[in-house]
């Protein structure tokens, strides 16, 4: 059995079968249990979930759609308390199909009726839409949701009112009929991954906003090529024909106001969430940070689209462990990087910084504004190296390496292949392994390497990098989500795995960053048919892990040959998790503790 026994394996468990079916599976010896699911109560009074009597006012209350991150911060707040705490949930997206009755069969297809998406409808997934603040508690081994908590809080798209700050704050690209102050938005949209600031904050990010409006942009509009870049309008929802800010006919300058890494206290369920415009406007993945040697914050944020960037942001102040209030402000001045990869595995992070290199009004920035607000742009003219899809990019405290998840990228063309994307048509993506000189997160050099490249070892012409440890069933494709646990050990969660692509569900694999077994991968969880992985967080003791399952029944349903259809409300492949003829699907955060109460992988 591969990596059994030896010595230098950090991690001991018996590895699942790959494979696809309607439910969830964790290796033996271990426990999942659903912990909270869509539709549950979140807020005190919130009614229980009824799918054929869904309001917006019912949602506002419950858990909403999609759980992607989800960070933990122990109570007493800097207890670092393992079995009490709260959980900060992102809600992406939503799935029409699955969710009303009658409205369609496939988003993916595009063949959902927007005709049969009212405006009641369109309220309940603008509900749905956001972040979950939850107190979780562990009494005698288990998990559960403390239903009458003063933290619980719902964000929403419709009614969470949003500051904006930064050097975009105010701006007149940021104004709109509804906020003419430029300040002031409201709702986040399309929260993908995200992270916990060494002060305790959640943030998340804003990443597939363009899908959220319709319409047609004026001719001639100013925005009109910013909102190509971003693919504004993405038109997959018909929320602009009952909100005007969603149609960019009506309110071009609306989706300035998305794309953000929004911050929000999670300990103050009063507090107003801010969108940090320094950290810059693109399709946001997560936002992990480290506290660097000199005390300064550097989070690493990918843009999640073919041939876009990594990123970093620079504190200009340094954290005060002492005095939390002191910190609350810290992601408003700093400085954005972005990260050219160059052929000989050394790296520079360039700055883009107004009026520096090519940043300069002629070439259409006229302030720090534009600078963020077009930071792909920005990138194009310092030099970036143009990626396979940065997901989430996440340091490891224990060694100071840096992990970036690179999904995949099919449109690579073989005259595009660089030393940092090195394969054409890259089907199940790759990992770079980032390490900046002497520990310094804040140093503009680094080196890099290539940690594996995804796929089935047994096709060569695939050129996946798995190190030969790795079993048939420990190979994984499509890198999306990580974490990095307490001891240092790297966790990846995939988005796109299926019985055509990897003949496996997506899953949480345990991969080994170190020593002769490098680049070894270990099966751990797999999801029901058509979900996704994300989420993954552990508890300070590694004890627990928080899983989120994204989207049972919807994604790639139709490669797995028992499932030879699209799903339906009424027609899931899945029911997962409540299996009751009367309950479509619901996303869940799934909790997974080892049956002996100890540390999980080993
Ligand atoms: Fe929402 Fe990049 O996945
Ligand atoms: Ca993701
Ligand atoms: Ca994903
Ligand atoms: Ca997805």
């Amino acid at each position: 059995k591969a990596a059994a026994g030896d010595k230098k394996a950090s991690f001991s468990f018996d590895e699942l079968t790959r494979g696809v079916d309607r439910t969830h599976h964790v290796a033996e010896g271990y426990k999942a249990d659903i912990l909270i699911r869509w539709g549950d109560p979140v807020i005190p009074g919130a009614p229980a979930f009824d799918p054929m009597k869904q309001t917006a006012a019912a949602q506002k209350m419950q858990f909403g759609y999609n759980n992607d991150y989800v960070g933990y911060i122990g109570l007493p707040y800097g207890s670092n308390n393992p079995e009490r705490g709260l959980l900060c949930v992102n809600h992406e997206y939503t799935d029409e199909e699955v969710m009303f009755p009658g409205v369609g069969v496939d988003q993916q297809d595009k063949t959902v009726n927007f005709s049969a998406m009212t405006k009641d409808l369109v309220d309940i997934e603008m509900a749905a839409h956001g972040g979950t603040v939850i107190e979780v508690v562990k009494t005698g081994g288990k998990w559960s949701v403390v239903a009458d908590s003063k933290y619980n809080r719902r964000i929403t798209t419709s009614d969470t009112a949003m500051e904006l700050t930064g050097p975009a704050a105010g701006d007149d690209r940021l104004k709109t009929k509804a906020d003419p102050s430029g300040r002031r938005v409201i709702g986040m949209v399309n929260n993908c991954a995200g992270g916990i600031t060494p002060w305790g904050t959640y943030l998340s990010a804003e990443e597939n906003i363009n899908g959220n409006f319709w319409g047609k942009v004026p001719e001639g509009h100013p925005e009109t090529e910013n909102h190509k870049r971003m693919g504004v309008p993405g038109n997959w929802y018909n929320w602009g024909a009952y909100h005007d800010r969603f149609d960019v006919s009506k309110e071009p300058n609306e989706a300035n106001r998305f794309g953000w890494i929004v911050e929000i206290d999670p300990l103050d369920p009063t507090s107003t969430p801010k969108k940090r415009t320094a950290l810059g406007r693109f399709k946001h993945e997560g936002a992990e940070s480290i506290v660097n040697k000199d005390g300064r914050v550097v989070l690493y944020v990918g843009d999640d689209e073919r041939f876009e960037y990594v990123y970093k942001f620079v504190t200009a102040g340094k954290f005060n462990p002492s005095d939390r209030a002191a910190n609350m402000n810290l992601l408003d001045e700093g400085t954005l990087y972005v990260a050219r990869y160059d052929e000989s595995g050394k790296g520079e992070w360039l700055p883009l910084v107004h009026g520096q290199g090519k940043l300069t009004a002629e070439n259409g920035f006229k302030s720090q504004a534009d600078v963020v607000i077009q930071a792909r742009k920005a990138g194009d003219l310092v030099g970036a190296t143009k990626m396979d899809r940065p997901e989430d990019v996440e340091p490891n405290p224990k060694t100071n390496k840096v992990y970036v998840m690179l999904t995949n990228n099919t449109n690579r063309k073989a005259e595009d292949v660089s030393a940092a994307n090195p394969r054409a048509k890259n089907a199940f993506g790759h990992i770079v392994e980032m390490t900046p000189p002497d520990g310094d997160h804040a140093a503009t050099a680094f080196t890099w390497d290539i940690l594996v490249k995804c796929g089935d070892p047994s096709v060569a012409e695939v050129g996946a990098s798995f190190n030969p440890a790795t079993s048939p069933n420990g190979w994984f494709g499509m890198p999306d989500n990580c974490s990095v646990d307490n001891q240092g050990r790297l966790w990846v969660t995939t988005d796109g795995n299926s019985f055509k692509a990897t003949k496996t569900t997506d899953g949480v694999w345990a991969m080994e960053t170190d020593g002769d077994l490098r680049g070894t991968s270990k099966l751990f969880f797999r999801v029901p048919v058509g979900a996704e992985m994300c989420g993954p967080r552990f508890t300070p003791d590694d004890k627990t892990l928080f899983v989120a399952v994204q989207h049972p029944a919807t994604d790639n349903v139709k490669d797995w040959p028992e499932f030879g259809k699209s799903s339906s409300f009424e027609d899931p492949a899945t029911r997962w998790p409540d299996f009751k003829d009367d309950m479509p699907p619901r996303p869940s955060i799934v909790v997974i503790t080892k049956d002996d109460g100890g540390v999980i992988g080993v």
